[in-house]
């Protein structure tokens, strides 16, 4: 028989309990997961009370999940664990766009869209034209680009959130043209609140931390022969983009708001004089080459 489990030998034999694990990558995980948990409970030195509270918690934070909430990855966001995963799987180069959470809001496909369309079915708030190009590392345009875009309308809400909104405001599917260009009209989205009326929320106000995040659209770049990226564009002099309380934001991605004042553009793009406008191109890194054993025999 063994020696007696102990406050001394508790990491150790949790981890050589899994020592039998058929996946090497399980195995790792497990060990590693119990020496950071141990290692944690061992610097906090919950009550058994205090323990008790957590695991209600975090029961609550199950409960509240549903085919629309998924307050688990709401956990992992404001801990900064999603973005935290997101930078160590997307690491690029300089020059290509960086990556960000997808967040919870992709959950319709966005509507295909002519360049140049509406994305708002209801005018509300400032108008705004989005424009700019899909290229490679070398800046060379990329035709036939696809780009999803999805944002929240001037009052902070998608969608999703509004009962009576249209079906699939706010969201667009565009083909970039000859030249790797895109652009279409929309309203400015304005800066908004996670949800936070389940137990994340709670978790926010208990720790003096608001659950605001920056005014932003979201967009996911995807062309033939390269790695598709799933990213924001922020707009400059929002509120909150020093302290998103997702960590989502990188400088990289700040865009200014500019003011046009042109009747031919105006006339170009549909827009009354003036309008604002906001460009972003994309950037894409080549996907990589099929190894010399993955080739077809
Ligand atoms: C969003 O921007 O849609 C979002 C991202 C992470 C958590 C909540 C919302
Ligand atoms: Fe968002």
């Amino acid at each position: 028989m063994g020696s007696d489990f102990s406050e001394e030998n508790a990491t150790q034999a949790v981890v050589d309990s899994f020592g039998a694990t058929g996946s090497p990558r399980l195995r790792e995980v497990m060990e590693s997961l119990t020496r950071h948990l141990h290692a944690f409970v061992r610097d906090v030195e919950p009550s058994q009370q205090e323990w008790e509270t957590a695991v209600t918690w975090l029961t609550r934070v199950g409960h509240t999940c549903d085919d629309k909430r998924q307050e688990f990855i709401l956990l992992s966001d404001v801990l900064g664990v999603s973005m935290l995963v997101d930078a160590i799987n997307h690491r690029k180069p300089p020059g290509a766009t960086e990556s960000t959470v997808l967040g919870p809001f992709h959950v319709v496909e966005s509507p295909r869209r002519a360049l140049g369309a509406d994305l708002a079915d209801v005018h509300t708030g400032p108008r705004c034209l989005v424009r700019g190009r899909v290229l490679d590392l070398a800046g060379r345009p990329l035709p036939g680009a696809q780009l999803d875009v999805w944002h929240a309308d001037d009052q902070g809400f998608y969608d999703v959130q509004k009962p009576d909104a249209p079906e699939a405001d706010l969201r667009g599917l565009f083909t970039t043209d000859g030249e790797g260009r895109y652009w279409f009209r929309t309203v400015l989205p304005a800066h908004y609140p996670i949800p936070d009326d389940g137990p994340v929320g709670q978790l926010l106000r208990a720790t003096g931390r608001h659950p605001f995040r920056p005014a932003h659209l979201h967009v996911i770049a995807a062309a033939a022969g390269h790695v598709p990226v799933t990213t924001h564009v922020f707009l400059q002099g929002s509120p909150y983009l020093d302290d998103d309380t997702v960590f989502g934001v990188r400088s990289s991605l700040v865009r200014p708001v500019t003011t046009v004042d042109d009747e031919a553009q105006a006339q170009r793009y549909g827009l009354d004089r003036p309008f604002h406008a906001v460009d972003f191109d994309v950037v894409l890194v080549p996907a990589a080459a099929p190894a010399d054993d993955d080739e077809p025999s």
